[in-house]
């Protein structure tokens, strides 16, 4: 749906402007990108109420769409795939909340800019991790940034 409106609208911008669309990054509308979010926190059943009781809390949503939300045990993954809108202003943000120690906040885990070139390193996905001290950013499962720290 979103996906054949930016393809109508990129026409009609070749068709009226042809040079200014040559500028556009054409090639970013089109793909698929995957936002994968584990909790990597560390066990800890000292803290919950129960040995089987979720740990983390996750919600994400956009301006237009909610993904849900999720509680989580160890080990666990939510996930969602995006496509980048015409404009570039697609954006999630995702209230989190780590029940052991009620750290809490709300992170952009998502965002065109920000996230469409650094993405394309591995399978189009964006990894993160949800540790003790933060939310760790990857594009190739494999090294880790700590971008937002909690
Ligand atoms: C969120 O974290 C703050 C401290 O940063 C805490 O005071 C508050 O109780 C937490 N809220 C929830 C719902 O866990
Ligand atoms: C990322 O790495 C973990 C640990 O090596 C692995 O279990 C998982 O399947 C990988 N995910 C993807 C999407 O490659």
């Amino acid at each position: 749906m979103a996906n054949l409106e930016n393809i109508v609208f990129l026409l009609l911008v070749l068709l009226t402007t042809y040079p200014w669309a040559l500028a556009v990054r054409q090639d970013m509308l089109f793909k698929n990108y995957h936002i994968i979010i584990t909790n990597d926190l560390p066990k800890d059943t000292f803290h919950l109420p129960s040995p089987d009781a979720p740990q983390l809390f996750v919600h994400c949503k956009s301006g237009d769409r909610d993904i849900g939300p999720k509680a989580m045990l160890n080990g666990e993954v939510y996930t969602w795939d995006t496509k980048i809108n015409f404009f570039r202003t697609t954006l999630f943000f995702c209230y989190e909340r780590w029940e052991n120690f009620l750290k809490n906040g709300t992170f952009d885990l998502f965002k065109a800019t920000r996230d469409e070139d650094r993405c394309l390193e591995h399978q189009d996905t964006c990894f993160w991790s949800v540790r003790s001290d933060g939310f760790y950013f990857s594009n190739n499962n494999q090294t880790w940034r700590n971008e937002y720290p909690w």
